[in-house]
């Protein structure tokens, strides 16, 4: 996205400053090879952008903008462990190529620094809100993961409780690095809000759109397995739906395919999305996608800014909904 290109090789750079390998290699070599995978990069691209439209000077605010994605890294690390993932950005998995031991400890590394690079921002008046804002997130992220594992042995997962999920396992984090930019850059309190509000709206529709290209995308583009969700039991909104949408015939081939361990993984798969393809969930999904695009925008309207700073937030988010990758 051309808006957030300005700010990728600033971050680069201070990547490449920070994440230095040292001894043990066992340790940092890990966390070097999953940074060097990049990935979008949307929340730190997001946090410096916010900062920017806040009024703020975006050097005094690369340490937020780094944690924000070492901390995100983190979270893939071990997701990638608890969704028994084989592939990332198109490469091996950190816990395929080394092991899992290795992906926890240099997983809970990265969760430190993260803190560490939080602590660089120790002189901002804001320090005490901004690290409020982290450690809230940080505990609700946590709460989510829980559910969507929890969710992998249940079948009767409502719709509420899969936004609720999807909310904490990932929109906190989105809204977290605006507000903390918000609040780094000194934006009043009202503003703060809406920009967290934002950040959460847009997010939920951001998890569903990773929903619907683990099942939909082309692999070259999306850089996981497509169909993972559906051999990990994943209760996302394209399953919920499809049980609601479709007939009792269906609807028990449904159950026994996302239940039964037997059933030889891509066969599984082809034949979900055949039931997925058949109850035209997608449609569904892509609405109520926008629906929460909708409540996203509704928050923009609110906010103290310049105009061509809230319709470049809005093109942000639309990229979110029409992404491939
Ligand atoms: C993947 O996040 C995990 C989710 C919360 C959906 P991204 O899609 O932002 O992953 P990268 O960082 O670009 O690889
Ligand atoms: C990601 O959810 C949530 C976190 C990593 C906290 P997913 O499990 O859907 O993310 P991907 O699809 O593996 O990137
Ligand atoms: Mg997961
Ligand atoms: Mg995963
Ligand atoms: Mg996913």
């Amino acid at each position: 996205m051309q808006l957030l290109k300005a700010y990728s090789e600033t971050l680069k750079s201070y990547f490449e400053q920070i994440l230095v390998t040292k001894d043990p290699v066992t340790l940092y070599e890990p966390i070097q090879y999953i940074m060097s995978l990049g990935g979008k990069r949307i929340r730190p691209l997001m946090l410096l952008h916010t900062h920017k439209i806040f009024g703020g000077d975006v050097k005094s605010v690369l340490p937020l903008a780094a944690a924000v994605e070492v901390f995100h890294n983190f979270t893939l690390m071990h997701d990638d462990i608890m969704d028994n993932a084989g592939m990332r950005r198109g490469q091996v998995t950190v816990h395929e190529k080394y092991d899992v031991n290795t992906a926890i400890l240099s997983g809970d590394l990265m969760l430190i620094q993260s803190y560490g690079l939080i602590g660089k921002c120790s002189d901002s008046p804001a320090y005490a809100d901004i690290m409020n804002t982290f450690n809230e997130m940080s505990v609700q992220l946590c709460e989510g993961q829980q559910l969507d594992v929890d969710f992998e042995s249940r079948n009767d997962v409502e719709i509420d409780e899969y936004i609720h999920m999807i909310t904490y396992k990932t929109s906190v984090l989105i809204a977290a690095a605006m507000k903390m930019a918000a609040q780094h850059a000194g934006a009043g309190e009202e503003d703060q809000e809406h920009i967290y509000q934002f950040g959460k709206y847009i997010g939920i529709a951001f998890q569903m759109q990773d929903d619907i290209l683990d099942s939909f995308g082309e692999k070259a583009a999306v850089g996981k397995r497509i169909g993972g969700d559906i051999l990990e039991g994943k209760k996302t909104y394209l399953y919920i739906k499809a049980l609601e949408l479709a007939d009792d015939k269906q609807k028990a081939e449904l159950v026994s395919l996302m239940n039964d361990p037997h059933i030889e993984d891509q066969r599984k798969i082809d034949d979900v999305l055949k039931i997925f393809k058949s109850t035209h969930v997608r449609v569904y999904a892509d609405q109520l996608k926008e629906a929460y695009r909708d409540l996203a925008f509704s928050h923009l309207a609110a906010l103290k800014i310049e105009e061509s700073d809230r319709a470049g937030l809005k093109e942000f988010g639309q990229y979110l909904l029409d992404r491939k990758v």
